[in-house]
């Protein structure tokens, strides 16, 4: 493949400039200029335009003009997703990868050389995506969107939990803004459309005692997978649809981006009560009967409310309150 899965590979670099030069001109660019403009010897060029045809682009070589850029695959080239995403800091450090075992362990391993703030890792297929409660994510080639953003904010660890609902609640704007289909939550962050579910949200963080050093938020979103690829219970943006319209996975991520962004400014001037109340506006388990199941025990009753923290406050048939801050929960009606 193309792209290779180091994120340190220069030649990743080099690829994505020669598509930028090539699509800004839009004409013919010949080979001195490019040589020129990237300083790699003529033979290295021919090997990455190569590679790029290979991967799907569509380069038109003529002789003593040079090459021009007639069409790029469905792909998260960082250059496009930079393009128009007019955000202050989130998305404007991207990682891309053709596939990882998941991003959240390439995030994991880059907060070692301290990234700025907003840095995102993004693939486009995962090995060993992971999801919570231990479970798989299924992240095939070119269908969804994998990518794990890494924030670092001044709070204590026990504060965390909001960033996940900040994400839930953007993720869910995202795609209204962008399909128009009505998504809604699932406590703590699943997101659902028709009551199936098309993306799920993974925080972990690094943390002294009293201080988080880093949040990676870990967003998986199906995009244009189709039904029959489909888990049972989880749906696509694509299959959402009465005509089976794909997306494009460019524009969501983008949108996703600008809407966290938002909402973190948002927390910051408001404090998380602020997104805790637009995450109760967009929630469809808050006055359900439920069943949860954590790590310790089960238990069915009302879901009655979420607290500062973010825990689901349950009251059971003998009338008992309790708080989860975290479980697995089934609406029952
Ligand atoms: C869940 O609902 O269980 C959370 C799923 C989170 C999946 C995303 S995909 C990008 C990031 N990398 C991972 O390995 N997991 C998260």
């Amino acid at each position: 493949m193309v792209l290779t899965n180091n994120p340190f590979d220069e030649k990743n670099k080099i690829r994505e400039k020669i598509l930028d030069l090539l699509r800004r001109k839009k004409e013919y660019v010949s080979q001195d200029q490019i040589i020129r403009h990237l300083g790699i010897p003529r033979q290295e060029l021919w090997q990455h335009i190569n590679e790029l045809k290979d991967s799907g682009c569509e380069i038109q070589a003529v002789p003593h003009l040079g090459y021009r850029l007639d069409s790029l695959p469905d792909r998260l080239f960082c250059f496009a997703v930079e393009e128009k995403l007019n955000t202050k800091f989130v998305g404007r450090k991207i990682y891309y990868l053709e596939r990882c075992s998941s991003t959240m362990d390439i995030a994991l391993k880059l907060a070692s050389g301290n990234p700025l703030e907003g840095t995102i890792v993004l693939a486009e297929a995962q090995t060993k995506g992971r999801g919570r409660l231990g479970r798989h994510w299924v992240s095939p080639k070119y269908k969804g969107l994998y990518f794990t953003l890494i924030l670092k904010p001044r709070i204590p660890p026990a504060r965390t939990a909001v960033l996940t609902f900040l994400a839930a609640v953007s993720v869910c704007e995202a795609v209204k803004a962008v399909t128009g289909f009505r998504a809604s939550i699932k406590w703590p962050n699943d997101v659902l459309i028709n009551n199936k579910k098309c993306a799920g949200i993974l925080t972990e963080i690094e943390a002294e005692p009293d201080l988080v050093k880093f949040v990676f938020i870990g967003i998986g979103l199906n995009v244009n997978n189709e039904s029959q690829e489909l888990l049972k219970g989880a749906i696509s943006l694509k299959s959402a649809g009465a005509g089976q319209q794909k997306f494009s996975r460019i524009e969501i991520l983008q949108e996703v981006l600008r809407r966290i962004e938002d909402n973190y400014l948002f927390l910051q001037k408001n404090g998380s009560a602020a997104i805790l109340d637009k995450w109760k506006k967009l929630n469809v388990t808050l006055g359900k009967r439920v069943k949860i199941s954590s790590a310790r025990d089960q238990l069915e009753g009302e879901a009655l409310d979420i607290d500062a923290d973010g825990g689901l406050l349950v009251r059971s048939d003998s009338g008992k309150i309790r708080k989860f801050m975290s479980g697995d929960v089934v609406h029952l009606r």
